[in-house]
């Protein structure tokens, strides 16, 4: 363990309560107010809890919001691209005080104590602006920051249950960052790539990955399963695309495949430097940065996400960025290429967007072999038309 690289902040977080702390825990929950989270907010509770969003150990607090927001750094120091914050509305915010506990829940089901160290206002269009690098409402994060309450609960947490996805979404992949900070090194991995991805497996990720794999010693394929944007495909089929492929195209004893519970926030670049931070603490020491990492439409340049990575030093940021440029397949060279590596044009190179990919996979079409296997497309094809029979209209 000792070669590992150090979690963000020199320490793994854990704020799961065991034993009889937890019983405690429960039993004063049954006494103290409310509050519901949201999907997105829950997804956030369990990255703090399991140590994921380490040096964060509740939701953040008036001094270290408006320093992430202004400079991406906590009051500490520490780099911190984008705000994890409880948003509640005025009324609910006016029936709390500072220096109370409440109890956070999903739905019925009482999760964690959080100790209130302050409620306070917050500018949405500014977080939008900074963060986002847009006030489009059109943004799924933009949508998601403007469509949440108007005040911020900033404080600890200490967590006695995980929501439901952590048992109920594959359970199997859901390791915890001390989990494969452990796996990793039974492997003997010191240099391990991680990647990030919401969106199935195809012959342009395959390259990167394995092109990265050539210079370190493992690969940990970390899709995002936390709340997408309704038209990315279901987490369930994504990972099943990831399933076939493991099987037959990589090296088993030099690759961990998990889950990453985040939500996708779309946030560009600062979420490149987000998911990057967070393997850090799930033990990597490399992370892949493509074309319009995290990115959404067309309000991200498609190397934004790896620029950003020059505005700080990099002991600051301690993973290492992979950059990788636009990749997919050239008919002449007869495998996939980006701009960098293959003398021919356009007029030879294939591509598809997201949308014509989707397209086709409905009226089910299998894609080309040069742009997805063949086992994806039917495991994509079996997913979307089964989801098409039970969203009517779809
Ligand atoms: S993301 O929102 O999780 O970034 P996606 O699953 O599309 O979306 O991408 C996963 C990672 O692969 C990101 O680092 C992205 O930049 C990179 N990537 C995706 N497609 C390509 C491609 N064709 N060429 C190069 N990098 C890519």
């Amino acid at each position: 363990m000792r070669d590992l690289i150090a979690p963000h902040g020199g320490v793994l977080v854990n704020r799961m309560l065991t034993g009889a702390l937890r019983e405690a825990a429960r039993e004063r929950a049954a006494a103290l107010p409310r509050i519901p989270l949201s999907r997105a907010n829950l997804a956030d509770l369990e990255m703090i809890a399991v140590g994921a969003y380490s040096p964060l150990t509740g939701f953040l607090r008036r001094d270290d919001y408006e320093r992430v927001v202004a400079e991406m750094r906590l009051t500490s120091g520490l780099v911190w691209p984008i705000p994890v914050t409880l948003a509640v509305d005025e009324a609910t915010a006016r029936g709390l005080r500072e220096g109370q506990d409440v109890v956070l829940t999903e739905g019925e089901r009482p999760l964690a104590l959080m100790h209130i160290d302050e409620i306070y206002p917050y500018d949405k269009e500014r977080e939008a602006r900074e963060v986002y690098r847009t006030t489009d409402p059109a943004h799924p994060g933009v949508a998601r920051l403007y469509a949440q309450g108007d005040y911020l609960l900033g404080g600890d947490i200490w967590v006695f249950d995980l929501p439901r996805a952590a048992t109920e979404e594959f359970p199997d992949l859901r390791y915890t960052p001390a989990q494969t900070r452990r796996l990793f090194a039974a492997r003997g991995w010191k240099r391990v790539v991680a990647f990030q991805t919401r969106n199935p497996i195809h012959r342009a990720h395959e390259y990167i990955q394995k092109t990265a794999l050539e210079i370190v010693d493992g690969l940990f394929l970390h899709p995002l399963v936390g709340e997408t944007k309704a038209d990315d495909i279901p987490a369930a089929v994504r990972i099943a695309s990831y399933k076939v492929v493991l099987e037959k195209y990589y090296p088993q004893e030099r690759v961990v495949l998990g889950v990453f519970p985040a939500a996708m926030r779309y946030a560009g670049p600062r979420e490149a430097i987000m998911h990057a931070l967070a393997r850090k603490n799930y033990g990597a020491t490399h992370f892949i940065v493509g074309r319009d990492h995290a990115g959404v439409g067309n309000y991200y340049g498609t190397y934004d996400a790896q620029k950003i990575f020059d505005e700080f030093p990099p002991e600051d940021i301690g993973i290492v960025p992979l950059r990788f440029e636009h990749a997919f397949y050239c008919r002449e060279c007869g495998t996939v290429v980006t701009a960098k590596t293959c003398p021919h044009g356009p007029e030879a190179w294939l591509y598809l967007s997201g949308t014509e990919v989707r397209a086709r996979l409905r009226r089910g079409e299998m894609l080309p072999p040069e742009f997805t296997r063949p086992e994806v497309s039917e495991v994509l094809r079996a997913g979307l038309q089964a989801q098409a029979a039970t969203v009517p209209g779809k």
